[in-house]
This record gives structure tokens, sequence and C-alpha cells, in this order.
């Protein structure tokens, strides 16, 4: 049977896409070893500052090469003192000259784009540029965002419900009533929500309706009109990364028309599979306005961390009954739209890679 949710082949990711192996900030001239995408990897920084990302076990005996010494550029296994070079070749060895052909690390293709450093999950030769994610929507435009409250936290549970958990909006009143407040109806989406649909990015954006701005909004932006809207977004970029409840404060006059943008703050979601039933889920805040406010970075990040906590601990309790569920056997609500638009997405890329047809996905739940 397919992993769940999945009706086809017998992966619970793809493959050949690029996901969130580190932090820019993790990856120094010191071993930072990871299990990303069932692979034990060892990244680390050559002196040029290059990212290099090879198998992270010693082929002579196992040696995890976490504890490896970095001498110019090269791994020093600590058991026997292998020497690997950059490239994934046993450069030297310290009591014979004759190197064994399988003395070699495994090499991945990895691309620094700070603050992320993405690594392919498939082989080196079908590395895909054309599907590596342009964030610079989230980290960069005009070039004032700040970067805050980064975090890494492990899951014992599946990457896909991380996924789907990000683009439902209906679980944060009974999962989240502390960190993000009690939501009633009337508080949601009145109208659908814009779709956004295109090669490597699939987003849901929807307007609040207009308000008053209160006085935190007014402290933030005093040049703000005397009307707001916020915009809401759910963005999917690749396959894992995702800023969700990334929100737009817009300035408007009294008809509701926009103004302008008075300040914008993302909240990135990194959700790369360790093995097919944990994953490491990586967290920042972006964000345009009061960067001196040390107070409101500091909430944020710790709120963020909060949420996430919230959220894990669900899907660490359902993970142990996934198993042997299908999802064709589950009800869908009228809430779970955007989720299982992902779910599709993913299932048709496991689907391409499984050479499995496209014919006989499931019904999707917008039509339920
Ligand atoms: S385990 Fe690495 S050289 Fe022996
Ligand atoms: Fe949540």
């Amino acid at each position: 049977m397919a992993p769940y949710p999945f009706s086809a082949g017998d992966k619970s990711f793809p493959q050949r896409q690029w996901y969130i192996a580190a932090w820019s900030q993790e990856v120094v001239s010191a071993p930072l070893m990871r299990k990303l995408l069932g692979h034990e990897i060892v990244l680390y920084r050559t002196a040029a500052g290059q990212v290099t990302a090879v198998s992270g076990l010693c082929p002579h005996r196992r040696m995890p090469l976490a504890s490896a010494q970095i001498v110019d550029d090269q791994l020093i296994c600590p058991y026997h003192g292998a020497a690997f070079d950059a490239e994934d070749r046993c450069a030297s060895l310290p009591f014979q000259s004759k190197i064994p052909g399988a003395m070699r690390l495994k090499s991945f293709v990895v691309e620094e784009r700070a603050p992320f450093i993405w690594i392919w999950g498939g082989d080196p030769a079908s590395a895909d540029m054309t599907c590596l994610p342009d964030t610079t929507s989230l980290t960069a435009p005009g070039g004032n965002m700040v970067l805050s409250g980064f975090g890494l936290k492990h899951v014992r549970a599946r990457s896909q419900l991380l996924l789907e958990n990000l683009f439902d909006k209906s679980h944060i009143s009974f999962t989240h009533p502390v960190t993000l407040g009690i939501r009633t109806t009337s508080d949601g989406p009145q109208q659908s929500p814009e779709v956004i649909d295109r090669h490597n990015y699939l987003a849901f954006h929807h307007l609040s309706p207009m308000r008053a701005p209160d006085a935190t909004m007014r402290a933030f932006f005093p040049d703000i009109g005397p009307f707001m809207r916020v915009e809401y977004r759910a963005e999917l970029f690749g396959v894992g990364l995702v800023n969700a409840a990334g929100t737009e404060c817009i300035s408007c006059d009294g008809n509701g028309a926009c103004l302008t943008v008075a300040g914008r703050m993302n909240f990135l979601h990194g959700i790369t599979p360790e093995t097919d039933r944990t994953t490491h889920y990586f967290m920042a805040v972006s964000r345009d306005f009061a960067p001196e406010n040390e107070d409101y970075t500091a909430l944020l990040g710790e709120r963020n961390r909060l949420v996430a906590d919230e959220d894990i601990k669900v899907l660490e309790a359902i993970e142990p009954y996934l198993d042997t569920a299908d999802a064709r056997d589950e009800p869908n609500f009228v809430t779970d739209a955007a989720a299982i638009r992902v779910r599709r997405r993913i299932e048709k890329l496991l689907r391409a890679e499984a050479l499995v047809p496209l014919t006989d996905l499931p019904t999707p739940a917008e039509t339920v």
C-alpha cells in the first residue's frame, strides 16, 4: 500500500526535489552531521566558503564523520585516519598508498541561497535548478527584510502531515487557542482565496475585511490611513518551504481601496524529510518594519516556537496510526481544500517519479 496519504508509489516524499538541509549559519568549517531524506549526511564549509555535502559514514567501518577533523578542506576519519577531499574521493590513507575503489563518500548537490542551504534529493546528475525555489520575496524585497527567530525542531511524523497542516486554518482555534487565539467563523475568509498555481509555486491569498487600525498597528505604522486590511498568504515554494500566516498590513482609504503596504511579515517553515516517518522542521520570521524592536523580535520567535510545538504534538499523536491508513477512506471538509490541493501536487510528483499514471488521482476535496 502506498504511504499515507498517497494512493500510488512507495515513497512518502518526492526525491528529485530541493529541500532545506540547514540554515546558512549552521554550516561552518566543522562537520554538521544530519540525516536528510533518508541519508546520513555531513555538511561543512571549505576554506573558500563553499558548502559541501557528502555521506556521513566512513565506508571502511561506518565511523560517523560528525567528529571528523577538517584539514586543508579534507575530512579526516576519526577512526583510522582516511582523508576525503571535498569531491568525495579518498585522497590518502595513513598506512598504504593503494586506495581501494570503494573508499569513496557519496556526494550530494547543495546550493546556498542565504539563509537557506538547499540539497537536491535525487542523484547529482538529475539536479534541476529550475525546481530551486525563488525565495527573494520572503527574505529581501527591497533589501530591508529582517530575519529572526531561527529554529529547528525534530518531528516524529511524516513530512506530508506538516505540509498539509500549514495549509489548514481550521485547526487554529482548537490546536492554538492561546498562542493564536480563538477564531470564530466570521473571522475567517468569507470569500474563496485567490489561488496562484504555477511551476514550483502554489499560493492562496485572501484579504481580510477592512477595519480601523488598533493602537498596536498605529504604533508600528504611524502613517497608516484611517483603515487597513491584512492580506493572508499561504505559499508553497517547491515542495519543502511554506510561508504560512504571512501577512501584509495594507493601508486603505474609506472605500476599502488599498493605498500602500504598511508592513510585511513572513513566517517561514522549512519541511525536510529526515526519513519516511520523521521530519526536520526549520522555522524563522522575516519582517520589514520595526527592525530595532528587539522585544518584538523575541516575542515573534518565541510565539512561533510555541505554535510549532502545539502542531508537533498533534501530528506526532496521529503518526503512529498511519501505517495502515488509506486516505481514500477519509471524509474531507470544505476547509480541507487547500491542504488537499497541496497533497495532489505532491502526489503528482511522486507518481511521475514512480512512473504511475495520473489518471486515477482521488477525487479532490473541493468537490466533496
Ligand atoms: S572507519 Fe574510517 S578509516 Fe576506518
Ligand atoms: Fe498549526
